[in-house]
């Protein structure tokens, strides 16, 4: 899809990224099971939005909701590693050149290089499909791995915090906010096994 096309508000679709062990892909329904289970581990629910406590229908609503097609502007992959589901992944674009990214990596996959990997795959696609210059993310205080997660990928994360920048359930709370721009995105090679 050209650039012209991404750039405005119109529907993209989404579309399969993969690199070493990691595949991204659109939701299925056999993926709720496994997102229960990721999404009521302690450090995803500490870091992340997700509801707490995460009920099952809050997976198949998800999924529901998700399925191939971007949602509120923010297109959303699973990411699957040997075949089972082992994390989430989305790039909110803001039509303007700007792409902001989230994720959670399964509590079964992670340590491993995979959240590292799937991030590279959605920055190169937003900079390359998406009509993007430029990737943003934010991360509480306190999320080390996260921050050496984009660290590794090339994101700058500034110095400052951003106070009460994100609200957690219902909480203003303070992030570290970073950029990357495509200039600064590592080699691929550098991030696989
Ligand atoms: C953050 C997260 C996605 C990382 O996924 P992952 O697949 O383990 O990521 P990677 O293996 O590519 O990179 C993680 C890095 O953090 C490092 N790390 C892990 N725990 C750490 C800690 N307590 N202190 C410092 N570094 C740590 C790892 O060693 C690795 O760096 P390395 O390759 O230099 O050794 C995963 O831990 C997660 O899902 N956490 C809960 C949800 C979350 O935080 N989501 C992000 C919200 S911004």
């Amino acid at each position: 899809m050209s650039r012209h096309q991404q750039v405005g508000a119109g529907p993209i679709d989404v579309p399969d990224l993969e690199a070493g062990p990691v595949l991204l892909r659109k939701h299925r329904p056999d993926d709720i099971d496994d997102m229960v289970l990721a999404c009521r581990d302690e450090q995803t629910w500490t870091w992340t939005t997700v509801p707490q406590p995460y009920e099952r229908e809050h997976a198949e609503a998800y999924v529901a909701r998700t399925v191939g097609t971007p949602v509120d502007g923010e297109t959303r992959w699973a990411i699957e590693v040997d075949g089972r589901f082992s994390g989430n992944i989305g790039a909110m674009l803001d039509g303007e050149g700007r792409a902001d990214v989230g994720y959670f990596v399964s509590p079964w996959a992670r340590g491993h290089g995979v959240g590292s990997v799937a991030l590279w795959l959605v920055c190169d696609w937003a900079f390359r499909e998406g009509g993007c210059v430029v990737v943003t993310w934010n991360a509480l205080v306190g999320n080390t791995p996260s921050r050496r997660m984009v660290e590794k990928v090339g994101f700058r994360v500034h110095r400052d915090v951003s106070r009460r920048y994100v609200v957690q359930r219902g909480e203003r709370v303070d992030v570290w906010t970073a950029d990357l721009l495509p200039e600064d995105l590592v080699l691929l090679g550098t991030l696989l096994p």
